[in-house]
């Protein structure tokens, strides 16, 4: 390092410039910033499990590690709207054919209008969760949810049978109710408990007693859903914000991801950088004010990205899929944890109080182009990929930068699922 040091002191201003492209001044692993490449590439191996021609929101895998994936209808007509793989280009449509289109005249209850997500639940049942946007209105401003067609559908895991349905009530599809994505707690209540992420503008948080079918909108419009004001994330290095054609605009998209863990819902607002949780049981006791749900939100802190998605496993560790910055991220919300905080050592016991949450990097990889949904089953965390800052609403004129095929992978954790 001295000879070194005295080699650039003999050397004329120009010449500090290096132009070979091959020069690292103190020897690999010792410096950062010497080549363009030197982007670090965090975690185990990805693991490719199949490409979609078209990008796929959400994601599911059965105990018989099937695949499903859904193509939702937010941007025009998709020819199946949930699907099963039945190979690594190959898919069907799931449940069925005749499922996947609402007909004119069909009760929507009963059929396909615009499926974000399909999640398994912990007694081997599928479900999916349809926004009742139609796809001829999906694309307009102040797009509204058709009753009916809002729900959520359980299927068996073994013969696709339709198991039941639970209509999102009327009332709650006030202020543009954008349903996104479901989680279930099968052990909640007596018949188990559904909660649904609404990423409208105003957005809000549902919770379904999965008994009688009542519902509570809760958190509607405040801080803790809606995106921040002027949001402008980046992906890929680039930064990002809504067109329509030369118009510049921001995302609003509100609450998105969603996981269950530790007794605690927790969520993210995708047009941040921002996640919270809150008790499973206030979030469905009706007896509590909207300002006593409020208050009993809890914030760890910003998460460093954008993310449309989050999964959780069965040791309380909370994933989250970070678009921002090519990346899934976890944290520890249950002991023990890998380090002490604030004097807490890590190998204590019970729950890790929001203010000693440390969200830390599971894998950072260029392959990683918005992972948007994610499930675990036999030690693998699946996800899929979509590229969704890519898409005509975030491109400048509107234009689809997105390159498929769209590719789903899975990353070994060594964990099982939370639900
Ligand atoms: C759904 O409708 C679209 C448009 O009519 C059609 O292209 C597609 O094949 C239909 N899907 C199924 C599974 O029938
Ligand atoms: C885009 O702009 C056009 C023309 O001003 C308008 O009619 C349309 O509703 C806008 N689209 C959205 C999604 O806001
Ligand atoms: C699914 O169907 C199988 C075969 O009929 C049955 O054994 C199982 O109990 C069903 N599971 C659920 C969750 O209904
Ligand atoms: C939010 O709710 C208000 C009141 O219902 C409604 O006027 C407005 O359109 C909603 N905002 C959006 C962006 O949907
Ligand atoms: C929602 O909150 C925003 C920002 O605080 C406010 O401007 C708007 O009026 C609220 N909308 C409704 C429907 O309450
Ligand atoms: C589901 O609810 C039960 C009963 O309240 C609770 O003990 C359990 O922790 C919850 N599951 C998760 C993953 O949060
Ligand atoms: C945690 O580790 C410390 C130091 O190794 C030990 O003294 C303590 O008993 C451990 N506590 C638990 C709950 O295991
Ligand atoms: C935007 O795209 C349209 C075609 O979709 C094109 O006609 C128009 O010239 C483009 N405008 C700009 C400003 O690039």
């Amino acid at each position: 390092m001295l000879l070194h040091i005295l080699a650039l002191a003999g050397t004329s201003a120009a010449q500090f410039f290096d132009t070979t492209g091959g020069f690292r001044p103190f020897g690999a692993g010792f410096n950062r910033g010497a080549y363009p490449q030197d982007f670090s590439v965090v975690g185990p191996e990805l693991e490719a499990v199949h490409d979609s021609q078209t990008p796929p929101t959400g994601l599911a895998v059965d105990k018989d590690l099937n695949i499903y994936l859904t193509y939702p209808r937010n941007s025009g007509q998709t020819p199946n709207n949930v699907v099963i793989c039945t190979g690594f280009n190959s898919e069907e449509p799931w449940p069925s054919a005749e499922i996947q289109n609402c007909t004119a005249g069909q009760d929507p209850s009963t059929c396909f209008l615009n499926v974000q997500n399909v999640v398994l639940d912990s007694i081997g049942q599928l479900w999916v969760v349809d926004s009742g946007i139609p796809y001829y209105t999906a694309t307009m401003s102040g797009a509204e949810a058709i009753y009916g067609g809002a729900k959520i559908m359980s299927f068996n895991q073994t013969t696709s049978e339709h198991i039941r349905t639970y209509v999102i009530p009327q009332e709650l599809l006030a202020h543009s109710m954008n349903a996104n994505d479901v989680r279930i707690n099968n052990t909640l209540g007596t018949n188990g408990y559904a909660f649904i992420t609404d990423e409208s503008t105003n957005s809000s948080i549902l919770a379904i007693n999965l008994d009688d079918g009542s519902a509570v909108r809760r958190l509607l419009n405040t801080s803790v859903v809606r995106a921040d004001e002027k949001y402008v994330g980046s992906y890929d290095g680039n930064l990002i914000y809504t067109w329509n054609g030369t118009k510049k605009g921001y995302s609003t998209t509100g609450a998105d991801g969603i996981a269950l863990a530790s007794g605690n819902f927790y969520w993210g607002v995708l047009a941040s950088r921002r996640f919270y949780y809150i008790s499973q049981s206030v979030m469905i006791d009706t007896s509590l004010s909207d300002d006593e749900v409020l208050a009993a939100v809890q914030d760890p802190g910003q998460c460093g990205s954008e993310q449309a998605g989050f999964t959780a496993d069965d040791e309380g560790r909370v994933y989250i899929l970070a678009s921002e910055q090519n990346a899934i991220y976890y944290v520890d919300t249950a002991y023990p944890v890998d380090e002490t905080v604030n004097g807490i050592p890590g190998n204590s016991t019970g729950l890790v109080p929001a203010e000693n949450y440390v969200v830390k990097t599971l894998v950072r990889n260029g392959m990683i182009q918005h992972a948007d949904s994610a499930a675990i089953l036999d030690g693998w965390l699946y996800f899929n990929t979509n590229q969704l800052e890519l898409s005509p609403s975030r491109q400048y004129n509107n234009t689809d930068n997105r390159k498929g095929p769209f590719r789903s992978f899975r990353v070994w954790i060594g964990r099982g699922p939370a639900i």
